[in-house]
């Protein structure tokens, strides 16, 4: 049998239902997807599989999923012209990744990042969703042959090992059916926003403090006043990027700016060179309030009309449901599974 045509470009990304979206997820990721519809076919889902690797209340998962599908919704998401959906509602996902398994070395899982920083020192208690969550991962991006993944830096390893999964299976059967992937870390100086507390970690979703980052949900008066708050040092901006360096708080809120007004860091500094946070610090808080507060002012429409989320949700799970269906079917017969 032979597979479908793929288009030469198809793109394919996803994110945690987990909390709602943050000024990181934004710059990193979305804000790509969003222009990525203009050039390529595209499929974003809503990670919620892997959001079983933590215990979340069930009705909280539930709300949070119609939440961030809203979300994406707002930030220019168009469920019309990409294929919007939910990983559970397609078990194919699931399938694959159960077949990766088999393909997926311990040693490769053991060197990820992201497992080694969630479980922390209590490796022992953390659920095997955790451990297998990369496995997943690349599931969910060969199940579609993926050309393109646009992510932030921070998944850049899990995108690597999808690429060895996707090798090491085709060599294994003797087969071309996974593309290996391409990472798609654009985002410039927004392919890793860090914490508004602390410039060496990265903003997220799961850091304690509310104060560490820009949620959509922000009003302006509270952007402002985090940006106020946010650490800095008391040095004044300079002329020249590289003296940054060391800098971590500056370099990031600089950062942030640069990638808001899509200018270059030199060009930011050009502009605040010799003055401190005090001047700095405002013309930022504007900036972020100019991209996010459209952005929350659609999603509180849109948050409210469940049955239309759903529908959106239904409707793209069933385009990525058949796009999917060969490889799956393709894969199964390779290893020598009927069904
Ligand atoms: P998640 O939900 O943590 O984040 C979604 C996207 O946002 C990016 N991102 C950031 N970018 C810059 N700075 C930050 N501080 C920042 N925080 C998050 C992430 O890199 C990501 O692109 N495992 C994934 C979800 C996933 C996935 C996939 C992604 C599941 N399957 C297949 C791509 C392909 C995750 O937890 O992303």
């Amino acid at each position: 049998m032979t597979l479908p045509e793929r288009p030469a470009m198809r793109v394919v990304s996803g994110i945690q239902p987990t909390g709602g979206l943050h000024l990181g997820n934004l710059l990193g990721a979305i804000l790509r997807w969003v222009r990525m519809q203009d050039e390529a076919q595209c499929l974003f889902f809503l990670a919620d599989l892997h959001s079983l690797s933590e215990y979340i209340d069930p009705e909280v998962r539930r709300s949070n999923l119609r939440d961030m599908a809203a979300a994406l919704i707002a930030s220019g998401i168009d469920p019309e012209r990409s294929i919007l959906f939910n990983q559970a509602r397609i078990p194919a996902h699931a399938e694959l990744c159960w077949l990766l398994n088999g393909t997926a070395r311990i040693g490769w899982l053991n060197r990820m990042t992201q497992f080694k920083d969630k479980s922390g020192k209590n490796r022992e208690g953390a659920s095997v969703a955790l451990f297998d969550y990369p496995v997943l991962q690349a599931a969910d991006v060969l199940l579609y042959r993926a050309t393109h993944v646009p992510i932030g830096e921070d998944q850049k390893q899990h995108l690597e090992l999808a690429r060895d999964i996707a090798l090491k299976f085709n060599t294994d059967y003797d087969t071309d059916l996974f593309v290996a992937p391409e990472p798609f870390i654009g985002g410039g100086t927004a392919a890793r926003v860090m914490s508004l507390r602390d410039g060496r970690s990265k903003m997220s979703k799961s850091d304690p403090s509310d104060q560490s980052r820009i949620a959509l949900t922000d009003s302006d008066d509270a952007i402002a006043q985090k940006i106020r708050k946010a650490r800095t040092d008391p040095e004044p901006l300079p002329t020249d990027p590289a003296e940054l360096a060391g800098r971590a708080e500056a370099t990031n809120l600089v950062g942030i700016f640069a990638a808001l007004t899509g200018e270059t860091v030199e060009q930011v500094l050009a502009r605040f060179a010799g003055q401190g946070f005090g001047a700095f610090k405002p013309a930022l808080a504007d900036a972020i309030i100019a991209t996010v507060a459209p952005i929350r002012g659609r999603l509180e429409q849109l948050r409210g009309d469940e049955s239309a989320l759903d529908a959106y949700l239904e409707s793209g799970a069933e385009r990525a449901r058949a796009l999917g269906a060969p490889t799956l079917d393709k894969a199964y017969r390779i290893v020598g599974l009927s069904r």
